[in-house]
């Protein structure tokens, strides 16, 4: 098969690679995918392509989100937004996993099956799965009429528009959209008022600027990388809201710069991780402004009175109590909303880490853009 050099460049235009373009579309697509489902006379999310009627999503006492990878890891964060805003009990699972354990599958449970190609085999076939056993399942996915699309009961569409590069960017943010989407409709068929709708609906509408101001500090961002790029390992660690995006951000770095990176909840960092700390080992910490920020605080004393190296992912209304950390700083949204905000830099730090090393950014070894295999 030969590759057409100059369609590809063109498709690429004036970046050097699809992530850096993809990363860099992002205020756009996030615009394009808000446009219609911001329904501010019930201050809630207008999402037709479910399929579910407002009272009918009352039945649902659990969801379950779906999905392998950083899909899933996207999902453990949509699992705290709906805990967050709709009050009903929510986790994730490795769809890899989930279908080789003969799992209960619950007629008031929504599952969620996430997934960027819509062709993920693993993703699938839990799918299928779940409706064998008589559940309900709705598809995040980006690409129109995919097999995962066609196999849910409904969906929201992520429309974040074609997604090369083997590593997930924008595409994930989508995600997170559409999670506070349906964490929005779930919220308004119960107890989440009017006026915290309201809140939430202008969060969302802010989010596309705020990614914009984020991808402005790139040249930042790229100097903290190069900092990283003599790391033996690093550590991400985040809690909570904070913990999925850590698990994304070690997840990025791994699959582009091949280094080794693990995500811990900063909370169990004293059970056993800080072992390792020594200043060959950095530590990327997400710090949301959130109830847990002193807690947050103090993991990073924990690491520096190690002489562990910091880099804090958080908000310059954070006041970081003298310790001796990098810092890159991302504006505020919402609480439920901030986490989507902590991811962009740990996309452009993996990007910047592996350019400086050299990396092969869209098309990292061993790795595919879509698993269509078991
Ligand atoms: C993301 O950067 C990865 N390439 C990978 O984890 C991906 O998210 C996973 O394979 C799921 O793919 P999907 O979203 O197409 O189902």
């Amino acid at each position: 098969q030969t590759v057409d050099l100059d369609a590809v460049q063109a498709q690429i235009g004036e970046h050097d690679t699809f992530m850096h373009k993809e990363i860099h579309e992002q205020p756009e697509s996030l615009r394009r995918m808000l446009s219609g489902r911001l329904d501010d006379r019930f201050a809630t999310a207008r999402l037709d392509g479910l399929q579910i009627e407002a009272r009918e999503l009352r039945k649902f006492k659990r969801v379950k989100a779906i999905g392998c990878g950083s899909a899933y890891y996207i999902g453990q964060l949509g699992a705290s937004m709906i805990e967050d805003l709709a009050r009903i009990p929510a986790d994730a699972e490795a769809a890899s996993e989930f279908r080789y354990r003969n799992p209960i599958i619950e007629p008031d449970t929504l599952y969620v099956a996430v997934s960027q190609s819509g062709e993920t085999a693993d993703t699938l076939f839990a799918v299928n799965e779940i409706q064998r056993k008589g559940g309900t399942v709705v598809g995040l996915v980006n690409v129109v009429g995919s097999s995962i699309a066609r196999a849910c009961d409904g969906g929201i569409y992520l429309h974040a528009g074609p997604e090369v590069s083997v590593a997930s960017t924008k595409v994930l943010t989508h995600m997170g959209v559409g999670f506070a989407l349906l964490a929005l409709a779930l919220g308004r068929v119960r107890d989440l008022s009017f006026t915290e709708g309201k809140r939430i609906l202008d969060g969302l509408r802010n989010l596309p600027d705020q990614v914009a101001e984020i991808i402005a500090k790139e040249d930042e961002i790229a100097s903290v990388a190069k900092e990283l790029t003599h790391a033996q390992s690093l550590f991400f660690i985040g809690r909570v809201r904070g913990y999925p995006v850590a698990r994304e951000g070690a997840q990025k770095l791994k699959e582009i710069s091949y280094l080794h990176a693990e995500a811990y909840q900063a909370s169990e960092l004293k059970h056993g991780p800080l072992a390792l700390i020594i200043p060959a080992m950095p530590t990327v910490a997400i710090i949301p402004d959130d109830e847990l920020v002193d807690r947050n605080i103090g993991a990073l004393h924990e690491i520096t009175a190690r002489k562990g190296k910091v880099v804090a992912i958080t908000h310059s209304e954070i006041d970081l109590e003298g310790t001796e950390v990098a810092r890159i700083d991302v504006p505020r949204n919402e609480v439920e909303l901030d986490p989507l905000l902590l991811t962009i830099p740990l996309q452009l730090l993996a990007y910047h880490v592996a350019t400086a090393l050299g990396r092969d950014i869209d098309r990292p070894r061993n790795l595919a853009k879509s698993v269509t295999v078991e």
